[in-house]
């Protein structure tokens, strides 16, 4: 077990202030990275936008401070704004003034911010911090090997296979697509030098490589997975009172479902926070689920579900839920398999819960991450997409039965295994990110001073 932090070390630990980019795939590792600290003499305040404040229902910090600064939509948020571009100037221009007040007011608490942990989404937070003069650590979200410099067309790669250009970040082959998305990823990195730790969502076996080949450039603490310690190294004791949608009331209908199925049965299908599937898209995965023959548990998050198959009922074999707590149900024994978009976060959670996955990345980071999971840890299949762009009912029939009962599923499922022990061992006590945990937290009490 941990060991407990005393009210002296609590008095004289640092403060960290810190600040997440306001979408839910960033926010949920920071916060359980801020919640390691706690454990480990740091105070905590997290910053949060009005609206994410405002609208995130069943939201705690425990016993992290919340404070709140503006990306100048208070009412509506990102919805609010015309485009990702729009948005982003706006949040960096009241961001900026609003972050600036608030470290104006904590430098009167009688408790300063020693440290700010930020996105790198929201680069400007640096310069911020830095014109007060404070220590700043970059928080990556997603994997090292988004990285990497490209050269002719050629990805450099440390730790990966040759790549394809499908699988390489969408954003790459199709930034056209996306330019407000693009630049916000070519910006993380404008100032990163001035940043005094880069810390990242990672741990260090599982991107060695690219971790140290990253080294040479940056000072680099590999601090995941962000995973709560009560589904891995189960020694911190208060996990339940930190999170997103913690207490949401899908929450038992969800595991009670679950308790009622066999072990290792379950297709669990989610896309994450964001991606949009096509109605045709969403129309195969559909059917793919109905006719596995299977029992599935499927995230259709309420914006998306208008696109189900008028057809479709929704069979006796399978729940459809609008929001499901993934971490609970990855960690369930009646799951088989996960359909997923391949999302850091998603990708993370899967492999450190050792369950199989069969890939569909939509964007972004997702298809690199996908290639991870199939070539180099072993722990999956992709689906591929034919050549209109649809993964077909029949391949992801195939691929969730290749995981789920093929002689390959054997290897996959002593992979998945395999990398469930060594993420725990991670974070447990001693172990790489543990220790890297600690050593950030020495370092900040000794640069202070
Ligand atoms: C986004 C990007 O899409 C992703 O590619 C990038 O790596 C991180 O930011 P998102 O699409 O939301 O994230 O996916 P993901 O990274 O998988 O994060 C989703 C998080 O929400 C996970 O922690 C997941 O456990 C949680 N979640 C999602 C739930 O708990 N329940 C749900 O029903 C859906």
């Amino acid at each position: 077990p941990i060991k407990e932090v005393t009210d002296a070390e609590k008095e004289n630990g640092a403060h960290c202030l810190i600040l997440p980019h306001p979408t839910q795939g960033h926010i949920n590792p920071i916060l359980q990275f801020a919640k390691r600290l706690t454990h480990k003499r740091i105070k905590i305040t997290l910053a949060l936008t009005k609206f994410t404040l405002k609208t995130t229902t069943g939201f705690s910090g425990g016993s992290i401070s919340t404070r709140s600064i503006s990306d100048g939509f208070d009412e509506g948020g990102r919805a609010h704004a015309n485009s990702s571009e729009e948005y982003q100037a706006r949040f960096q221009q009241v961001g900026r003034e609003t972050l600036a007040e608030l470290l104006q007011d904590l430098a009167g608490s009688g408790r300063p911010v020693d440290c700010v942990v930020y996105d790198p989404f929201i680069p400007w937070v640096l310069d911020v911090a830095k014109g007060f003069g404070l220590l700043a650590a970059a928080f990556f979200t997603q994997s090292c090997a988004l990285k990497l410099p490209l050269s002719g067309g050629e990805v450099v790669v440390p730790g990966l296979p040759p790549m394809k250009p499908e699988e390489m970040p969408s954003f790459i082959h199709d930034h056209g697509s996306y330019p407000g998305t693009f630049q916000m990823l070519l910006n993380q990195f404008r100032n990163v030098d001035k940043a005094d730790w880069i810390l990242i969502n990672t741990f260090d076996k599982l991107e060695q490589e690219v971790l140290e080949w990253m080294s040479r450039f940056w000072r680099v603490k590999a601090i995941g997975p962000t995973i709560p310690s009560m589904y891995l190294d189960k020694r911190l004791q208060d996990d339940k009172e930190y999170g997103l949608n913690m207490f949401n009331p899908m929450t038992n209908t969800c595991m009670n479902w679950l308790d009622n199925q066999e072990p290792k049965s379950v297709i669990y299908a989610s896309f994450g926070s964001l991606a949009q599937l096509t109605a045709r898209q969403t129309k195969e995965l559909a059917y793919a689920l109905t006719t596995s023959n299977k029992p599935f548990l499927w995230v259709v998050r309420s914006t998306e579900e208008s696109k189900l198959p008028e057809d479709f009922s929704k069979s006796r074999k399978g729940l459809v839920v609008t929001w499901a707590p993934q971490l609970e149900v990855l960690s369930h024994m009646a799951v088989g398999c996960f359909v997923t978009h391949c999302g850091w976060n998603s990708t993370l959670e899967g492999l450190s819960l050792g369950v199989p996955l069969v890939a569909m990345p939509q964007w972004t980071d997702q298809s690199t991450n996908a290639k991870l999971v199939t070539d180099v840890w072993g722990v999956g299949v992709r689906a591929r997409a034919d050549c209109n762009g649809i993964v077909s009912r029949e391949e992801i029939v195939s691929c969730v039965k290749s995981v789920m009962e093929s002689e390959d599923g054997k290897r996959i499922g002593s992979n998945a295994v395999k990398w469930k022990g060594i993420a725990r061992e991670a974070l447990d006590l001693g172990g790489s990110s543990d220790k890297n945990i600690e050593e950030f937290v020495t370092e900040i009490m000794l640069k202070r001073y």
